[in-house]
């Protein structure tokens, strides 16, 4: 480790004394911390172009002091308790440095973006937080063997910057699986590799949105869309959402650049949008000239029928851009997910990528493509999509028994439902904090699993809960807890 002194030969002050002075403010100053351990002399000495006899005066001195300790057969290190004396100088340094000149105040900066919630930090019995998933569930052996072999195949990735799109391979498996899975015709360069689907948001923001720019969303809506358009200084247009999912015929007329929408899933109401309803849209979005971001981020759990065909496979437009993530189906830990855009913006979407990071970290993406290839990743689905499916039902079949005829939505596909409550029960809020004070996790619209513009019809009277990350077991007892906390309510099924 080289420290950082520089010696001026031409300072009236020794060799000596400058080294002494520039050690003892790197300890007092905190950027040589208590236990570094300190160059030897003669490394020191040939660092700084000194004798060693300098350093070892130097180190001495600083000995002496207490702000060094030798320790035998290990080396120089800086003492671990600076004496008191030491620290009554760090005060004299600190008051007697001379300011040169006026002090410039540093300008504010200008992002003034907040970030999105997570799940409750304190530790809950029985968490229903729809964004997490079980890691148990995780496919760490297989996988840790995949990495493995991607390792021994080819290392020479990680001395070259990729493609900024994003791995070949894992381009072109990811558009395969789109064709089958969600109707979408693509070719592989329309497909940007990103951290989750949060970068994906970020990378079409990037594209679309200057300060002042209308961004429509449902109302309620995902808050981490929200957040990030906010943070580009988009002006937020909320769209009513109803049974059938965004009620398209409230969306502006004009003047929309971006419309930001979830049509197989609401989120988090969990409604889908009917054929009649994604034609409607795209005709808008033509009519209007704007750009719709498809966010489809968890379709690959579908359990009853088949899935509708994605907007982006009905657009001949070329107005769509869809958002896909591994977060549901894998695990959010792993950051990878993926940006589909249209034709016209292959070449700016790649390079907004490229100027971000270069493209996206080479070992996931080598591991994710192998894995899908192999068959791998469709027996993963097929198995999650049945675990998830019993968690589902036994979630309603708990519901159910506590609370009687219980109305629900979203229950479909995805890893969440939505429970609306009747006239009689409390507020949605009112419930979460009772049920928080009881351990339990289930959460109000717009208390960090969406973003709720304050005034929609399901701001008071819904409640979120995530069925992912808990097994059976824990899903009836979380909600047997509840429904012991609710007991002095009038409400719960006897
Ligand atoms: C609506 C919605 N979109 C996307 C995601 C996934 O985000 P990411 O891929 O950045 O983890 C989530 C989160 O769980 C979500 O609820």
């Amino acid at each position: 480790m080289a420290i950082p002194i520089v010696l001026d030969h031409n300072s009236p002050q020794s060799l000596q004394g400058q080294i002494f002075e520039q050690l003892r403010h790197l300890i007092l100053g905190g950027k040589l911390k208590p236990g570094t351990p300190i160059p030897a002399s003669r490394v020191l000495a040939e660092q700084l172009g000194t004798s060693r006899n300098t350093v070892l005066l130097v180190y001495d001195r600083l000995m002496a002091e207490g702000y060094l300790q030798a320790r035998k057969a290990i080396g120089t290190y800086v003492n671990l308790e600076l004496p008191e004396t030491c620290l009554a100088a760090t005060r004299r340094i600190a008051t007697s440095i001379p300011v040169q000149g006026e002090m410039v105040r540093q300008p504010v900066i200008p992002f003034t973006g907040q970030r999105r919630m997570g799940a409750d930090a304190r530790h809950l019995d029985f968490d229903f937080f729809p964004d997490r998933t079980d890691l148990d569930l995780f496919p760490q052996k297989i996988w840790r063997r995949f990495i493995n072999r991607t390792l021994t195949s080819s290392s020479t990735h990680f001395t070259e910057c990729g493609d900024p799109g994003g791995l070949l391979q894992l381009r072109e498996v990811v558009a395969d699986h789109l064709g089958i899975a969600r109707g979408i015709s693509v070719s592989s360069d329309q497909v940007i590799i990103t951290a989750g689907s949060q970068e994906g948001l970020n990378l079409a923001a990037r594209l679309l949105i200057k300060e002042g720019t209308l961004v429509a969303t449902e109302n309620p809506c995902y808050e981490g869309a929200a957040l990030l358009f906010q943070s580009y200084y988009a002006k937020l247009v909320p769209v009513p959402v109803d049974e059938a999912g965004l009620d398209v015929e409230r969306l502006p007329k004009e003047g929309v650049m971006l419309l930001y929408v979830t049509p197989s899933h609401q989120y988090p109401l969990g409604f889908t949008l009917p054929i009649e309803r994604r034609l409607k849209l795209l005709d808008w979005a033509r009519r209007c000239g704007a750009y719709i971001i498809e966010d489809d981020y968890d379709s690959d759990f579908r359990y009853r029928g088949s899935p509708l065909t994605a907007l982006m496979g009905l657009d001949d437009y070329g107005c769509v851009m869809y958002l896909g993530t591994f977060s549901k189906s894998m695990g959010a830990g792993l950051r990878l997910g993926y940006l589909v855009v249209p034709k016209a913006l292959i070449h700016a979407a790649r390079s907004a990528k490229a100027l971000l990071n270069n493209g996206h970290a080479w070992l996931d993406q080598a591991t994710m493509a192998e894995f899908i290839r192999s068959g791998a990743y469709s027996n993963h689905l097929r198995r999650m999509r049945h675990v998830y499916c019993k968690r589902r039902d036994c979630l309603i079949e708990a519901l159910r028994q506590h609370f009687g005829a219980v109305h629900l939505s979203g229950l479909e596909s995805g890893l969440h439902l939505a429970w609306h409550l009747p006239e009689n029960y409390p507020d949605a809020s009112e419930l979460q904090a009772l049920a928080l004070r009881h351990g339990v996790g289930i959460y109000a619209i717009g208390s960090g699993t969406a973003y709720d513009y304050g005034k929609c019809d399901y701001s008071a009277r819904t409640l979120i809960l995530g069925f992912s990350s808990l097994n059976e077991y824990q899903i009836r007892a979380g909600i047997r807890r509840i429904a012991d906390a609710f007991a002095g309510l009038p409400i719960v099924n006897e």
